[in-house]
């Protein structure tokens, strides 16, 4: 099992709802956050003061799924509907999970999120 950490702009927040929903991706969970990348949040301010790093409100999506299959198809259908080609545009993370237990029915696994 894979989870997939996507931090993305707040205003594509639909946009790829819509996408995971195509892909056939359902459980899905995101919260509001705050952060800033490689410019320290700088140029996307366009800002022409020096200020050291500036935190701006992103969306975190996080979504687990049960193979690398699914992984591909998942960040691709992010990928794509988080573009602008803007700087700020996000980062889509992944990495190995352990466990995931289905609370109502003691799943345990893949049989847990399929
Ligand atoms: N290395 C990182 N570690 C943790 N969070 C990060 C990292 N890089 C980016 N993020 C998160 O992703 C958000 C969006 O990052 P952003 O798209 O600005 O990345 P970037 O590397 O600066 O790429 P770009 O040049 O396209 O802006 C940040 O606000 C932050 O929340
Ligand atoms: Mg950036």
């Amino acid at each position: 099992m894979i989870k997939i950490e996507a931090i993305v702009r707040e205003e594509k927040l639909e946009d790829i709802k819509e996408a995971l929903n195509k892909v056939e991706v359902n459980g899905i969970t995101v919260s509001q956050v705050m952060g800033c990348g490689k410019q320290k949040g700088y140029k996307e301010l366009v800002r022409g003061t020096e200020i050291d790093i500036i935190m701006l409100p992103k969306i975190k999506f996080e979504i687990i799924v049960s193979s690398e299959e699914w992984e591909q198809k998942t960040i691709k259908a992010i990928q794509e509907a988080a573009y602008t080609g803007n700087p700020g545009d996000g980062k889509i993370f992944s990495y190995d999970l352990r466990t995931v237990t289905r609370v109502r029915t003691k799943e345990v696994g893949t049989a847990a999120i399929n």
